[in-house]
C-alpha cells in the first residue's frame, strides 16, 4: 500500500483534512452506482454521500489487451488516470508498469504471476475483462489484499443463441449440405431432416445459459425439459426431470450447460448415449471434459446419435491457427470424419455484445471496489457489501480491514473501532483471508487517522482502507 503522502489530497475541504492519513486510492469513498447483485439490489439513494479523501485523478489504471471501450469509458468518467494498451506486455515491461498502478485490467493473455504481483506495491484490484481467471495467481493476490473480479455471465445470451442455431442446423443437416455445395455437390434431400417444432429439448444445467436457452427454445416451438442437481423454478412451460435416465430417454436434443467439476467430467459417456433416443442429437457448449468424445464418435458411427455440435474440447489450442489436429486430441481425425457434426472453436460467448457487456460489468465492479470497498463478485476475497452512506450522515467513515483469518482478530478490531458508534458491520472469510467492513458515525479526521494507525499496527493486518 502506498503511503499517505503519495496521493495528492482533493482540492476540497474534506480532502484537505484527509491528507494527513489518506493512504492511496483506497482512501476514497463514492456513492454506490446501481448494480444488480442480490446482496445489494438497492436503488441508489438520491442523497448518497460523495466523499473522497484524495483526488480521483491520482488513481492510476492500466488497461491491457484492448479492453472494450465500454469499460474504458466507465473508468475514465470516474476521473481516474487511464492508460490503455492494445496488447499484453512481456513480463519485464509488465513489472515496470505495474509498480505504479492501483488498478489493472487484463484479458486472458496477461499472466499476473506471484513474481509480477510482488512488484505491484500500489495495486489494490485486478479486473479480468473475460470469463476465466487462471491467468492470475488468485491466492497470492488474496494474501496481499488484492481483489480480483471477472465477468462470468455476460455472454450467456450469446451461447444460448448459438445453441438455438445449432439445433436447427443439426435437424436439417445444414452443415453437411453447405460443405457439399462448397465442394460443388448438389444433394437435395429431405430424408432424416426435421422441423424442430414439437420436438423436445433437454437442457442439462439450468443456470444462466440453460435458462436463457429454455426461453428461446420454447418460442421456437420446442418442448423443454431440464436436469439439474438443484431444484429450480422452471421458466415458461419447461419441466424439471430429476432422473437423468428418464431425461435422456425423453429428449430429442440434449444440450449441456454445466460447469467443469469432478462430477461433470465425462457425465455424457457410453452409458448415457445408450439411454438417449435413437436419432437424437447432442450439443456441448459448456466445457470440453463434460462429454466423452470417443464414446460420442462410437454413438454417431452406430447411428444412435444423428448429429452433434461441439464448441468446447478437452484440449484447446492456445491461439488461432491449424492446431486442431490429432496431436492435440488423439481422436481428432475420427471426429472430423463424422457426418452432421458441427465443430466450432469455443465461440459460444464470442460476440460484440458479450465483449461490451463484459467491459461494463468489470469496470463497474472495479469502480465499486475502489470507491466503496464492495467485494461482490470478487473471485478471491469474501463477498462483502454495506448499504451506502447518505448526506444525512456527514461524520461517518467506512473502515475496511483485510486481515489474516486467525483467532482473536475480531476482538482486537472491535476494541479499536468499538470506542465509536458502529452503525453497521459485516465480516466474512474465505480461506486464510477475511474482509471486514464497518460504517462508524460521529468521527472526526483526527479520530479517523488514529483508527487507521491502530488497525495498521495489528499483526493480522493485510490492508486497511478508510473511506469517508
Ligand atoms: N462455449 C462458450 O463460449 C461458453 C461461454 C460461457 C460459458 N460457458 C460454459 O457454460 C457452462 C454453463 O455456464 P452458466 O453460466 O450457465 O453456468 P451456471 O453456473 O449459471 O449454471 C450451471 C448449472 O449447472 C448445474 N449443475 C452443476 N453441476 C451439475 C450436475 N452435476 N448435473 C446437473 N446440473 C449441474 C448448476 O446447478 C447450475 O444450475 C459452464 O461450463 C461455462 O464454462 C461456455
Amino acid at each position: 500500500m502506498t503511503s499517505a503522502q503519495d496521493i495528492r489530497p482533493r482540492k476540497d475541504e474534506l480532502a484537505a483534512q484527509a491528507q494527513y492519513f489518506s493512504t492511496s486510492p483506497n482512501a476514497s469513498f463514492h456513492s454506490p452506482s446501481s448494480h444488480s447483485s442480490a446482496l445489494t439490489r438497492t436503488i441508489p439513494l438520491p442523497n448518497a454521500k460523495h466523499l473522497k479523501p484524495f483526488a480521483t485523478e491520482d488513481i492510476k489504471v492500466l488497461l491491457l489487451e484492448n479492453v472494450n471501450q465500454t469499460g474504458r469509458d466507465i473508468l475514465s468518467q470516474q476521473g481516474y488516470q487511464v492508460e490503455f494498451l492494445k496488447s499484453s506486455l512481456p513480463e519485464d515491461q509488465l513489472i515496470e508498469k505495474i509498480r505504479d498502478v492501483h488498478v489493472i485490467g487484463i484479458r486472458s493473455k496477461t499472466k499476473l504471476s506471484a513474481r509480477v504481483l510482488k512488484e505491484a506495491k500500489n495495486l489494490i484490484v485486478i479486473g479480468c475483462f473475460c470469463i476465466g481467471t487462471n491467468q492470475v495467481d488468485l491466492q497470492y493476490a488474496a494474501d496481499h489484499g488484492i481483489a480480483v473480479f471477472n465477468s462470468p455471465f455476460s455472454n450467456s445470451r450469446s451461447v444460448a443463441e448459438l445453441v438455438i442455431a445449432e439445433i436447427i442446423v443439426l435437424a436439417r443437416q445444414l452443415g453437411d449440405r453447405s460443405n457439399e455445395m462448397h465442394a460443388g455437390t448438389w444433394n437435395k434431400v429431405s430424408n432424416g431432416c426435421w422441423e424442430i417444432r414439437g420436438k423436445t429439448l433437454g437442457i442439462i444445467g439450468y443456470g444462466h445459459i440453460g435458462a436463457q436457452l429454455s426461453v428461446l427454445a420454447e418460442s421456437m416451438g420446442l418442448n423443454v425439459i431440464f436436469y439439474d442437481v438443484v431444484n429450480l423454478m422452471a421458466l415458461g412451460s419447461a419441466r424439471q426431470v430429476n432422473s437423468m435416465e428418464s431425461f435422456l430417454a425423453e429428449a430429442d436434443f440434449v444440450s449441456c450447460h454445466v460447469p467443469e467439476l469432478p462430477e461433470t467430467k465425462g457425465m455424457i459417456g457410453a452409458a448415457q448415449f445408450d439411454q438417449m433416443k435413437k436419432g437424437s442429437y447432442l450439443i456441448n457448449a459448456s466445457r470440453g471434459t463434460v462429454v466423452d468424445i470417443p464414446a460420442l464418435i462410437d454413438a454417431m458411427r452406430s447411428g444412435k446419435i444423428a448429429g452433434a455440435a461441439l464448441d468446447v474440447y478437452p484440449n484447446e489450442p492456445a491461439g488461432n491457427g491449424d492446431y486442431f489436429n490429432s496431436e492435440l486430441n488423439s481422436w481428432g481425425a475420427d471426429l472430423r470424419s463424422l457426418k452432421n457434426l458441427i465443430l466450432s472453436p469455443h465461440i459460444g460467448g464470442s460476440t460484440e455484445e458479450a465483449q461490451s457487456a463484459i467491459g461494463v460489468e468489470v469496470a463497474q465492479a472495479l469502480t465499486r471496489y475502489v470507491n466503496e470497498g464492495t467485494t461482490l463478485g470478487a473471485v478471491n476475497l469474501p463477498e462483502v457489501a454495506l448499504r451506502s452512506l447518505t448526506m444525512d450522515e456527514p461524520n461517518h467513515a467506512r473502515v475496511i480491514y483485510i486481515h489474516q483469518n486467525i483467532p482473536g482478530v475480531l476482538r482486537k478490531v472491535n476494541e479499536i473501532i468499538g470506542d465509536h458508534n458502529v452503525d453497521k458491520q459485516m465480516t466474512d472469510s474465505r480461506g486464510d483471508v477475511a474482509y471486514l467492513m464497518a460504517d462508524i458515525s460521529n468521527v472526526n479526521t483526527t479520530q479517523i487517522k488514529d483508527l487507521y494507525t491502530s488497525l495498521e499496527s495489528l499483526p493480522s493486518r493485510i490492508q486497511t482502507r478508510i473511506l469517508y
